[in-house]
């Protein structure tokens, strides 16, 4: 459930018109509302009965420093998957130790800050990034927290670039090779095993998947605890999916009581990745007509603001800021950028003209952090609504911020 709803045919934000936001910063405009992300964090964290529970909300889906520091404060900790990002939870005032460092290419550098911020773990990918770890931490004479990610070979059923857990993929490593990183950590001095984790990929309908991965997961601690190896946690990754085209989902309690079901007298803590199902509803983006031409509706946005439906032919719904009866079949939603697939929706159903306002849903996960600067195109504000009252968090991008890191400018 999220907090965008008409009220005598005009669209608010809790109680915030976004009439008066675009009014106020113009548009294009990401908007997030407050209470749809806190009450999303709280369907996840209200849901631990049996388990002791920790949610990493994933950075990578929506990193202002100020949607951080609201989920910090519902009791979040952050999984993240770069330097930049770890950079930004410690803004937001995030706890180390509620911090894990996942990815497949992470850097010295990237190691060193994580060691010496004390993060919870470092979920591992391979035996290479296991031996530098190994290697870094050694040289700053501490001990590096880790956790293996296996990779379960299932096949999440979703866009096939957002699968993340078949062996064909390039996360993760097959179960056996989990077995051997363990034993490696075991004899390193300069490691400490603390987890296992795994991600088995994004936008997921179906519990199967989720429930294979936890299944080779148990299996995996059975062995384990027969070699006298203790975890502190079970880490199952992100993944579940949202309502963009009104399918229907499964929340997050039914998720975590498949989990408990799956883990019941374990003893080890689980932790989970959220990304897209915290964010994904509590954003939209304004933008606005420029121009009616044929069944395009031309307007401000495009493919450098939104990238999800030129990427993955994704569908995010559009709703119009100020309801009308009629709507007009077939048109397409499009953008400025010199590409023909620069769309943000097509074959829709709506009515509009010159000076129109929409709303296009669903974009606080993999929306405003996928953006860029194509076509030289300053990129949008982010505005946060809290109840009645909404407030800048990033500001629209000037023509001088698109040249700011440029040099060479003299003859
Ligand atoms: N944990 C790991 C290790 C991940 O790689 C991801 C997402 C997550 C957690 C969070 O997954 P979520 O709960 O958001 O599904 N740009 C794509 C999505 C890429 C997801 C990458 N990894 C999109 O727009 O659909």
């Amino acid at each position: 459930m999220d907090h965008f709803h008409y009220k005598e045919d005009e669209l608010y934000a809790e109680d915030v018109a976004l009439k008066n936001v675009a009014d106020k910063y113009g548009t294009p405009a990401f908007i997030y509302s407050k209470a749809t992300l806190e009450r999303h964090a709280q369907a996840y964290i209200n849901s631990f009965k049996s388990m002791d529970g920790l949610v990493c909300f994933s950075v990578k889906a929506l990193s202002n420093i100020a949607v951080l520091k609201t989920l910090k404060n519902s009791g979040c900790g952050f999984d993240i998957v770069s330097g930049g990002e770890l950079h930004r939870a410690l803004l937001a005032g995030a706890d180390p130790k509620k911090i894990i460092f996942s990815g497949v290419g992470k850097s010295k550098g990237e190691m060193v800050a994580g060691i010496e911020n004390n993060i919870l773990s470092f979920n591992v990918e391979s035996e290479h990034e296991l031996s530098r770890l190994s290697m870094v931490a050694a040289e700053m004479k501490k001990i590096a927290p880790v956790a293996i990610r296996f990779n379960p070979n299932v096949d999440a059923g979703v866009h096939e670039f957002t699968k993340t857990g078949r062996k064909s993929d390039k996360f993760g490593v097959s179960i056996e090779a989990a077995k051997d990183l363990i034993k490696k950590c075991s004899k390193s001095a300069s490691l400490k095993l603390v987890g296992l984790t795994c991600h088995i990929g994004s936008q997921i309908m179906e519990l199967k998947g989720f429930e294979d991965a936890a299944k080779q997961a148990l299996e995996l601690l059975i062995e384990l605890d027969r070699l006298n190896i203790n975890l502190d946690f079970i880490d199952m990754g992100g993944g579940l999916g949202v309502n963009y085209v009104g399918e229907e989902t499964i929340q997050p309690f039914e998720l975590i009581e498949s989990y408990e079901k799956i883990f019941a007298g374990r003893n080890e803590r689980l932790i989970l990745e959220p990304g897209r199902s915290i964010s994904a509803n509590a954003g939209i983006m304004l933008t606005r007509v420029e121009y009616k031409k044929n069944d395009f509706l031309i307007v401000d946005a495009a493919m450098n603001d939104l990238l999800r439906p030129a990427l993955y032919q994704a569908h995010h719904d559009v709703w119009p800021v100020r309801k009308t009866n009629n709507a007009t079949s077939n048109v397409s939603l499009v953008g400025p950028i010199c590409e023909t697939g620069d769309f943000l929706a097509k074959n829709i159903n709506i009515e509009g003209s010159e000076g129109d306002l929409f709303a296009v849903r669903t974009v606080g996960a993999y929306g405003f952090v996928m953006s860029s600067n194509y076509n030289s195109r300053p990129r949008a504000p982010e505005i946060m609504v809290d109840n009645d009252k909404f407030y800048l968090i990033r500001k629209r991008e000037d023509y001088s911020s698109l040249t700011a890191l440029e040099e060479g400018l003299d003859d």
